[in-house]
């Protein structure tokens, strides 16, 4: 059995405000092995970036995990200080393909000067070398060799994304987080830069944390995954235990919204409703508004993490997961003689 690379434990992580705090991840536990690559998905708003910039220390200045434990390597690190990150996780073992492509350059050096700077930080590769590397991930990742001594406002920001997901592979980290690494990008170069990225495991020990909501990536290139919903994780385990066995409803409105789950729309499906805003304890089930299957005690505590089918590695967060084969079907049965699901069982 591989070890965990990156284990999330019962997390909860907040933004303050200057009113109500924004209880942005409650109770979040999800895990991916060494060598895994582990898709995240969930509709907008509902904590991936959040989850994302918790592993490496780089959440707003109001966030704050404010309990829960995160391991990196079985270490603890959710109250590294900012040194603490640099030194043990940042770039080295983890590095970040970030939602945003704005800042994450530094303005005022040329690119070339920036790779060797890192290489002469976290490596022993040569000057020659390091711009060597450089200029073999431009390629990659479709920008002219040529262009490696130009500074960053000289491209585009389109380009600008390309060269940070060089940089984000630059040092052969443990772990590459890619917060829709590809979503500003056209689709041939989003199949290009896919590509790669799926044939890093033969180079060297890599794992990703994928977010997106491009649910066709997910089944390309992960082999976990989690759903989730409204600052919850609603279901994880493996791509084929979440879409062929789903037990949380949000999953299951996921995987009958596409026509074929192998084939679907690229983006994520739109379920009717609105997830609860996040501003007093969350000790509820945040689907319960939107579920078909909701009951009294979804709302009266925070839903139990339930193996499925006794397996610690499949898990849905639903009260009702025990008997959630049966409704879905009978439900599935019936709404196809209605009209639609999303309608059928409000
Ligand atoms: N600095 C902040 N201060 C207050 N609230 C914030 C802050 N950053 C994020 N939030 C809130 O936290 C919640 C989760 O945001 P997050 O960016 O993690 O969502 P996401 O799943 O990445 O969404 P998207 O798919 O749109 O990128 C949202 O309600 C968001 O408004
Ligand atoms: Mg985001």
């Amino acid at each position: 059995m591989a070890e965990p690379i990156l284990e999330f434990d019962d997390v909860d992580i907040r933004y303050r405000t200057d009113g109500d705090d924004v209880r942005a991840v409650n109770g979040a536990s999800f895990a991916i092995d060494e060598g895994d690559y582990f898709g995240l998905v969930g509709e907008s708003g509902c904590g991936k970036s959040t989850i994302a910039d918790s592993i490496v220390g780089g959440l707003d200045d109001n966030g704050e995990v404010v309990s829960g434990e995160i391991r990196f390597k079985g270490e603890q690190i959710q109250d590294y200080s900012e040194s603490e990150f640099n030194e043990n996780v940042r770039w080295k073992e983890v590095s970040v393909i970030p939602q945003s492509s704005m800042n994450s350059l530094d303005p005022v050096m040329k690119l070339s000067e920036q790779a060797v700077e890192m290489a002469k930080y976290h490596t022993d590769l040569s000057r020659p070398a390091a711009l060597d590397r450089l200029r073999e991930l431009f390629d990659v990742v479709g920008l002219s060799e040529s262009r490696i001594s130009d500074y960053p406002h000289q491209f585009s920001g389109g380009m600008q994304q390309r060269a940070i997901i060089a940089f984000a592979l630059f040092l052969q980290p443990s772990l590459i987080i890619a917060d829709e690494p590809t979503t500003a990008l056209d689709v041939i170069m989003q199949d290009q830069i896919m590509d790669y990225i799926n044939g890093l495991k033969d180079d060297w020990d890599v794992s990703m944390l994928l977010i997106t909501h491009d649910i066709s990536l997910v089944f390309e290139n992960c082999d976990s995954m989690a759903v989730m919903h409204g600052g919850q994780i609603a279901e994880t385990g493996t791509v084929d235990d979440v879409f062929d066995r789903p037990r949380h409803p949000y999953a299951i409105l996921l995987q009958n919204a596409f026509p074929d789950v192998r084939f679907p729309d690229r983006e994520l499906a739109v379920i009717d409703g609105h997830p609860p805003q996040l501003r007093d304890e969350v000790d509820f089930c945040t689907f319960a508004d939107r579920c078909p299957w909701a009951e009294p005690a979804c709302r009266e505590g925070a839903p139990p993490a339930t193996p499925v089918a006794g397996d610690d590695d499949h898990l849905a967060w639903c009260v009702r997961a025990g008997e959630m084969s049966e409704l879905a079907a009978n439900h599935l049965e019936r709404s196809t003689e209605s009209t639609s699901i999303l309608e059928g069982g409000q």
